[in-house]
Formats: structure tokens, C-alpha cells, sequence
């Protein structure tokens, strides 16, 4: 089942949306043997809704937009792809060549955006020429530049044709900001979308000491703060590269929105003076928020929609070859919910919380659900388990750990 994407968009000057966050893939491409996780990474993130990719013929020397045709396979109306030709190769006719080459290794019959990657000994007019003409020809659909500063953004406006230029990417990122005193309001001033590079600071800002003082409070790691604040910036594209990452994006984001029905489902219950549970169904990968009457057993109704959990089918709740928390078979479950009859429902588990917000079943008050009770709710794609648990005062944590018998759990 796929998720509908809920990313962000930036509006190109040709009135084109785009999601504000892509995929970058500078170091792909490059040795066989990490192709399938590449691709891998690549169909995940686009699944995600990060379905714009950028690539160069430079990176892995056209082994990146291999790589990335392999990911696009049959999706190719939902991916845009960005692709970027050599200064040196960037002359009226080498333009065009390097175009034809990329349009093969990319399996496609055009580029959405095509850009200069940085300032050469060519001529800006003779590449520009060349794009216009690839435009024309419907090979590339729209084109930018990378690397431009303040002079090359001013003597490209000043061409005939500069206007066209629907992006620029530069290196913009919480550490690198000199963009924002002359580059970037130029850009706005004319439309022209900033396409952020190295968001992330090329991992600085993943292990940055300051940055993770600041996300714990909010609950989200460094890398998801300094991505949230470059799409906080109007106009500005991010393209983190995520080789590995990107199924602890997927993994903590499916946590996380089992959390936020936690706290829903908490929420409501002190707002309304009844009971409220958190409904997981183990079985297909959904969860939803339920209120109940005072009846005893009491009426349990759909407070919410239903919200799919998964992605893909590499993701579940059900059992791991090595069980977690040594006092859990399986993972998966807190206890199952009971129907108004007063009985377990199979293949569920339940988080009560009383009047208060304060969860109270199946364990009694006061009782705080740790990531090795069987209290907490759990999911793993075979290789990780998260976990979900409510302290007794309502607090909800997040826990990430190593399927083993003696389950390291790491604070989210
Ligand atoms: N136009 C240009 O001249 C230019 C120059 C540089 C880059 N770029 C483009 O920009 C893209 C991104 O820039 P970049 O590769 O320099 O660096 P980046 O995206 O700032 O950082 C990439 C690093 O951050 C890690 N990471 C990403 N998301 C994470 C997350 N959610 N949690 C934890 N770690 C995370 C990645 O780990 P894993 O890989 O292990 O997941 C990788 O080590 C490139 O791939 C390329 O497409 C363009």
C-alpha cells in the first residue's frame, strides 16, 4: 500500500510543482557490488514521496543515472529527474552530446531539469543556446545551473534567455548559510527556485552535539531538524542523500506516527472524559484512536481514519527470527483490544488511557510501559525493532534496538 505523499512543494517559474525534498546521488553509481542497495534506497525514498532525484553524468562517471534509471523503472511519469552536464562539456554542441548520453544511461526520453553543475571555459550564451535547443527538442523540459554566485547569476539574467533558468543549486545548509546575503534574494527576485545540496553538511550535521541538543526535546533526531528547517525556507529544494539512512527514515517516521496516535489517543481522553485506546491491528498494519461510553464493558467507536502504517512488505509487526526483549516471543503487541462484548480481539494491541490521559490497560495504573514489558507496541523490518511505550504519566517514548536476545534499547 503506498502512502499518499504529504511532502512540501516548491513551484517552479513554469508553475510545476515539485516536493521540497528529493534524493541526491553523488556517491552511487560507483561500485557494482553496492548497486541493488542503492537502487534499493533509491525505490524507498521515491515510495516515500521524495520523488525528485538528483544525479550528474560526473557522479560514479554516469554510474548514478544508471542506478537511477534502475530505481525509476516503470515509475517514470512520477519521478523528476535532475541531471547535470560538465563545464567541460558544456560547449553548443558538447552540450547536446553529453544530453544524449545521459538520456541513454537514464533509460528516458527527457530530463525534467538539466543543469550546468558549475562555471567553465565555455561561454555562458553557448550553453544556454544548447539548452534552449534541447528544450526545444523536448529532450530536457527545463534547465538551471549549479554553483552560480551573485556575477554568474547576473551575467546569466542579462542573456536573452536567462530568464528560463529554473533552479540553482548551491551548497545550503544550517552550517553554510552565505547564500541568504546576496544569492538567495537575488534568485527570489527573479523566481528562481534554490535547489539546497549537502543539506545535511555531508553528515556533519547528522553527528552535530549542539543541533541533537536541540532535537531531543522535539522529539526528532539532528537530521530531521536540519532538513525541517531548510524546507521551513520558501523557495528552497533539499536533496539529502540517503544510501543507508533512508529505511530508518521510513522505520522511525511509521514509529513516529504510531506515537503521535498514542498521544492522540491521550489527548482525547482527557479532553472528553472517557476512555480512549490506541487500536493497532497487527495483522494488516494499521492503527487508529477509539473512544468509549461508561458502559461496563463499555462501546468502543472509531474516533479517527484509518492509518497504514507500512510502506512496503519489508516492514511488519509480526515476529523476528531472534525475539527482542527476552521476555517477548514475538513482537508486535502490548495485550490484544476487546470487542463490546468484553473479549480479546485477535491480532490487536491496545493502549488504554483513562479520563486522566494516564494509561491504565491491560496493566494496572501507575504502571509504566518499558520496552521490555510486553506493554509497548513494536515494529521491525527484520533488521530493527522500534518500539513505542506510554510511562505511567502519559509520557511517550520512543526506543530503537538490535533484534537480539539481549536488546541494547536506544532513547529516539
Ligand atoms: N551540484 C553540486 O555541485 C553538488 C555537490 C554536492 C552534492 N550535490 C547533490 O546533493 C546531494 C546531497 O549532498 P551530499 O551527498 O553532499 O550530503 P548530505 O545529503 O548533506 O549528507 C549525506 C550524508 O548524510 C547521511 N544522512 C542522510 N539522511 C540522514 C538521516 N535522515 N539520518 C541520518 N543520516 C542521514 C547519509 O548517510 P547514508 O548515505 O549512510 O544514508 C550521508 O552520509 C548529493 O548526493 C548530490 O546529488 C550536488
Amino acid at each position: 500500500m503506498t502512502r499518499p505523499s504529504t511532502l512540501p512543494t516548491v513551484t517552479l517559474p513554469d508553475h510545476t510543482r515539485v516536493p521540497a525534498l528529493g534524493l541526491g546521488t553523488w556517491t552511487m553509481g560507483e561500485q557494482r557490488a553496492k548497486a541493488g542497495r542503492e537502487v534499493a534506497a533509491l525505490r524507498a525514498g521515491i515510495e516515500l514521496g521524495l520523488t525528485l532525484i538528483d544525479t550528474a553524468e560526473m557522479y560514479g562517471d554516469g554510474g548514478a543515472e544508471r542506478v537511477v534509471a534502475q530505481a525509476v523503472g516503470t515509475q517514470r511519469d512520477r519521478v523528476f529527474i535532475v541531471s547535470k552536464v560538465y563545464p567541460h562539456n558544456a560547449s553548443a554542441k558538447g552540450t547536446i552530446a553529453a544530453c544524449e548520453r545521459s538520456l541513454a544511461r537514464l533509460h528516458t526520453d527527457r530530463i525534467d531539469l538539466y543543469l550546468l553543475h558549475w562555471r567553465g571555459r565555455h561561454p555562458l550564451a553557448e550553453t544556454v543556446g544548447a539548452f534552449e535547443r534541447l528544450r526545444g527538442d523536448g529532450k530536457i523540459l527545463r534547465w538551471g545551473v549549479s554553483n552560480f554566485d551573485v556575477a554568474d547569476m547576473q551575467e546569466l539574467f542579462a542573456l536573452r534567455e536567462g530568464a528560463h533558468c529554473a533552479a540553482n543549486q548551491v551548497m545550503y545548509n544550517l552550517i553554510e548559510r552565505g547564500i541568504e546575503f546576496g544569492l538567495r534574494p537575488l534568485c527570489q527576485q527573479h523566481g528562481v527556485p534554490i535547489m539546497a545540496y549537502s543539506p545535511l553538511h555531508q553528515n556533519a550535521l547528522v553527528t552535530n552535539r549542539k543541533l541533537a541538543t536541540l532535537a531531543a526535546p522535539l522529539g526528532v533526531t539532528p537530521a530531521q531538524l536540519a532538513l525541517a528547517w531548510l524546507l521551513a525556507q520558501r523557495g528552497t529544494i533539499a536533496i539529502p542523500q540517503l544510501s543507508n539512512s533512508i529505511r530508518y527514515f521510513r522505520l522511525s517516521g511509521d514509529a513516529r506516527s504510531v506515537s503521535n496516535a498514542v498521544a492522540l489517543a491521550k489527548m482525547r481522553a482527557a479532553s472528553k472524559f472517557v476512555k480512549t485506546r490506541l487500536y493497532v491491528s497487527t495483522v494488516s498494519g494499521w492503527h487508529r484512536v477509539e473512544t468509549a461510553d461508561t458502559a461496563n464493558p463499555p462501546n468502543w467507536t472509531t474516533e479517527g481514519g484509518v492509518t497504514y502504517t507500512t510502506t512496503n512488505t519489508t516492514f511488519s509487526w509480526g515476529s523476528v527470527l531472534t525475539p527482542p526483549p527476552s521476555t517477548q516471543a514475538t513482537i508486535g503487541h502490548a495485550a490484544p483490544c476487546k470487542n463490546n462484548a468484553g473479549a480479546d480481539i485477535a491480532g490487536t494491541a491496545c493502549i488504554v488511557f483513562n479520563s486522566r490521559g494516564v494509561p491504565i490497560a491491560p496493566d494496572a495504573p501507575g504502571t509504566t510501559y518499558s520496552p521490555t514489558s510486553n506493554s509497548a507496541i513494536y515494529l521491525t523490518d527484520g533488521s530493527d525493532v522500534y518500539a513505542v511505550t506510554v510511562a505511567a504519566t502519559g509520557m511517550i517514548k520512543l526506543w530503537q534496538t538490535l533484534p537480539t536476545s539481549t536488546p541494547q534499547w536506544n532513547r529516539q
